[in-house]
């Protein structure tokens, strides 16, 4: 998985030569671009007829993050990699999917031998020492027929130099930060894939519930005081936790409880 150069490039056929040896065996459209504006709206546009389809760039030109923002996606160092899913349930159902896929995601990386304390900032965002390595836009389509085309956004810093290359003005790394080596982004992302289906498959079988340990083990927030925007407010309080949706649980300065299913989080200064 780790390798010796930096640049080697993404290739659909590494990926299923991966996902063969770890015995995935789904079928799958598989695309890989050089250049794309945003492996999302790649996917939200393809013919409803794919029912598992995934995404990948050496670069995105308009690569999206939530709330608006921008992904910057230098060439050839780093993973933009979506997967459309389509799934027969309520959307209700679904709910904590995003905090199941950051989890998915994370084991991932740690299946990689990397042991650094890396967290997870409620619903989805990978931390290391207070800086953003990855981040998860998950985007919803329903299909006439009822069923819900599930578009998961990944965007993982993996290969970067963080000293030189000024990604943005919040504070962020990489895996090659972490670790001081490179990694080969096309047996990432297969290992990524394995994860996210094995993860999605329990998550739809037994909710959210399952991961609460997990989920308590990997929390940024807990015990914290932060800020969470929404779109109509912003509420300040201590986190407790997350619901067993996938709710985040803070009480406020009055001792009000609140339960907020959407919201960008950040540490109270
Ligand atoms: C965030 O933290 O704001 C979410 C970032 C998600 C970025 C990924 S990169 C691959 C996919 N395509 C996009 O345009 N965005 C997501």
């Amino acid at each position: 998985m780790k390798s010796l150069s930096s640049f080697i490039p993404l290739a659909k056929e590494q990926i299923q030569k991966h996902l063969a040896l770890a015995s995935f065996n789904r079928p799958i459209d598989c695309y890989v671009f050089s250049d794309i504006d945003s492996t999302n709206r790649f996917l939200k546009e393809l013919p409803m007829s794919s029912t598992y389809a995934i995404c990948s760039a050496e670069t995105q030109t308009q690569g999206r993050g939530r709330f608006g923002r921008t992904w910057v996606s230098p060439f050839g160092e780093n993973i933009y990699l979506s997967i459309r899913r389509e799934y027969d349930c309520s959307l209700s159902k679904l709910s904590g999917l995003s905090l199941v896929v950051s989890l998915a995601l994370l084991a991932s990386i740690q299946k990689q031998s990397i042991q650094q304390d890396i967290r997870i900032k409620w619903p989805n965002d990978l931390i290391w020492n207070d800086k953003k390595l990855g981040g998860i836009l998950i985007e919803m389509l329903t299909n006439t027929n009822g069923s819900i085309q599930i578009v998961m956004g990944i965007g993982l810093n993996v290969n970067t130099h963080t000293k030189d290359n000024p990604l943005t003005d919040k504070p962020w790394c990489s895996l090659y930060e972490l670790t001081g080596q490179y990694f080969d982004r096309n047996a990432l992302i297969a290992d990524i894939l394995v994860s996210i289906d094995e993860h999605i498959e329990l998550f739809l079988e037994y909710g959210f519930s399952y991961f609460q340990a997990r989920w308590q083990k990997a929390d940024y927030l807990q015990d914290k005081v932060i800020d969470v925007n929404q779109s109509q407010r912003t509420m300040n309080g201590l986190v407790l936790g997350v619901s067993n949706a996938g709710e985040l649980h803070l009480i406020d300065a009055q001792g009000r409880e609140h339960y907020l299913s959407s919201g960008d989080t950040s540490l109270s200064r």
